[in-house]
């Protein structure tokens, strides 16, 4: 059987028109894959594994290559495709790219080349965000890639024209999440996100995009600072209901009748940094494989 699926249209949001297999079983045991340049696809993980606990999930960080959101446009439209190319191999049944520096910088038709459903996170969070908003005027900050994109404006103004959205690029969070500075009273991390919330306090937004998949892992410091007037948005997590919702819409879950998902984890580069700093965001010691691939 055969069903069109419309992911969306426009900027950001990464547009899918492609003929879907549907199963005639109404399920689907092959893996969902996950994908960001290190541990900020974590948060999509975290998410997808709290909703969908009997799926198996393949997860790549491409720490080797990292960071992605200092890197020109061309570079990060390579490795997207690389990134994809490599959870395709492991027969995965949709792909998420948990990276807003992919999902602002690949063009709206990367998907239509990907042969499962492909989706990144723009338009999931922006999607939260105005359904969030009391004020009409929403914050996005994310890798300097992804704010000189523009992507989340556009799709914030394509959801609603009349908002009002203040922007900044937080470089640093990248470095410091993945050398594991994620702890809420790390003097280092809050003098960093002084520096660069500031403007974004003082501007008086009431929600915040954290469009950069890695800074949840930094939500208390940066929430410690914004205040509990301000409502976080998390760009990976919306997207792993999205994937729920999606998957769930076109019978492609797993078996209800199988055990519990399986985790694969493939990085780049040490094993080890990442399955150490991945079990303080996850709060548990990591479950499943961890391995070393070269990609590219
Ligand atoms: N986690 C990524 C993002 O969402 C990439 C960060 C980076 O590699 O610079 O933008």
């Amino acid at each position: 059987m055969e069903q069109t699926a419309l992911f969306g249209k426009g900027w950001g949001l990464l547009r899918i028109e492609q003929k879907i297999n549907v199963s005639p079983l109404d399920f689907d045991n092959r893996p969902i894959g996950v994908f960001d340049s290190g541990l900020g696809g974590l948060t999509a993980f975290k998410e997808l594994r709290r909703l969908l606990p009997r799926e198996d999930i393949v997860y790549f960080g491409d720490t080797g290559r990292l960071p992605y959101g200092t890197k020109s446009r061309e570079t990060i439209i390579r490795y997207a495709g690389q990134d994809v190319e490599f959870l395709l191999r492991h027969q995965v049944k949709m792909v998420i790219a948990a990276c807003g520096t992919v999902s602002a910088n690949v063009p709206v038709d990367f998907g239509d080349s990907v042969p499962v459903p492909f989706t990144g996170v723009v338009a999931h969070a922006c999607a939260a965000a105005c359904a969030a908003t009391r004020k009409g005027h929403i914050g996005v900050i994310a890798t300097p890639a992804t704010i000189r994109s523009g992507a989340y404006e556009k799709q914030l103004h394509a959801f609603a024209p009349s908002l009002q959205v203040t922007s900044a690029h937080c470089s640093l969070f990248v470095p410091l999440v993945e050398s594991g500075f994620i702890q809420r009273d790390n003097p280092i991390t809050c003098m960093v996100a002084e520096q660069y919330l500031s403007p974004l306090r003082d501007s008086g937004v009431d929600v915040l995009i954290l469009g950069c998949t890695h800074y949840p892992l930094l939500a208390e410091v940066i929430g410690d600072y914004m205040g509990d007037s301000v409502t976080l948005i998390d760009s990976g997590r919306a997207a792993a209901g999205y994937a729920r919702d999606f998957l769930t819409q076109r019978h492609m879950l797993a078996d209800p009748g199988r055990g519990a998902g399986t985790n694969r984890f493939y990085v780049s580069d040490s094993i080890e940094g990442f399955s150490e700093i991945a079990g303080i965001f996850l709060g548990e010691t990591i479950r499943g494989e961890v391995s070393r691939v070269a990609v590219g």
